[in-house]
């Protein structure tokens, strides 16, 4: 993991072709408080990240559940929230009805990194799968350039994560839902994921509206489980790009894999 991670930032520094960004900072958030201790992350972020910061800020997350959602505005990039486990360190938020432009966790900054944390919309969870009730819930917008989640969970049922603009990298994590449930314009790879199809529904809705636009998903050594039945993907824009790559599926993934939504014809 740690090596992982290292080759990414590397990788990062080379990109970015300016001086190396090292750790500047390192804060702490526990849902317990104590002396120089944030109790919501969202107060981490307000009160411990610089404006326009240029240096990496730590915010090492301690195990609880966060009842809050959580906004990286776009000026505070290099935020690096830490988790102990994504099974104990969780934040958990039902935004409201169908919209798509609320989530448990917003990311608008560039250089933004999570690990082991559980990101969980709770807004369909009362309403079964199949009811008429379930609606866009998202449980991560990642609007930023060089956004990457290492050991994350995304919990949701309609639109969980919202790969919306920017490239994105998401590494060993876990996805949970039922209607397109990865979607956006963002330009991404998801690496080892495990991906978890609750419900009837679809997998990606991929979103690229142009022939030469640069956005596509790769889903790389993913494992597909669930009960499904569920697609690949639906096409949410007429030059859709999605590629699942050495990838293991259930039976529960319709043969037919992909459905082209409005998009008959561009196939
Ligand atoms: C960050 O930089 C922008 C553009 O220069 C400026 O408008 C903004 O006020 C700065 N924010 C902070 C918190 O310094
Ligand atoms: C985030 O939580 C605050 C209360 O802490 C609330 O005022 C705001 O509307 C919430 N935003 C979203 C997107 O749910
Ligand atoms: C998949 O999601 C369902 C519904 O939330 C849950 O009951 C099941 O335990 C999940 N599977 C795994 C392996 O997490």
């Amino acid at each position: 993991m740690f090596v992982v991670l290292l080759l990414f930032i590397l990788g990062d520094w080379t990109l970015s072709k300016g001086a190396p960004a090292p750790i500047s900072r390192e804060i702490f958030v526990n849902p317990q408080g104590g002396s120089g201790i944030y109790t919501t992350i969202q107060d981490a972020i307000n009160q411990g990240v610089p404006g326009n910061n240029t240096g990496w800020v730590l915010i090492n997350v301690a195990p609880g559940v966060y009842a809050e959602n959580v906004t990286v505005p776009r000026d505070k990039p290099y935020v690096y929230l830490k988790g102990h486990q994504r099974s104990t360190t969780i934040v958990a938020w039902r935004t409201s009805d169908g919209n798509l432009w609320e989530a448990t966790l917003m990311v608008l900054a560039d250089n933004f990194i999570a690990q082991r944390i559980t990101f969980k919309n709770t807004f369909n969870v009362a309403g079964s799968i199949l009811g008429n009730d379930v609606k866009p819930a998202v449980a991560v917008s990642v609007q930023g350039d060089k956004n990457s989640f290492y050991r994350c969970a995304f919990i949701g049922v309609q639109d969980t994560l919202f790969d919306a603009v920017g490239r994105h990298f998401f590494r060993s994590c876990y996805i949970e839902g039922a209607v397109d449930f990865i979607f956006g314009d963002g330009t991404s790879m998801y690496q080892a994921c495990v991906i978890n199809a609750t419900g009837y529904g679809f997998i990606t809705a991929q979103r690229r509206e142009t022939p030469d636009g640069p956005s596509g998903f790769v889903l790389k050594f993913t494992r597909v489980i669930g009960t499904g039945p569920t697609y690949l993907g639906r096409a949410y824009g007429a030059y859709s790009r999605v590629l699942f790559y050495k990838s293991t599926l259930p039976g529960s993934v319709d043969p037919k894999g992909w459905d082209p939504w409005n998009f008959v014809g561009h196939e």
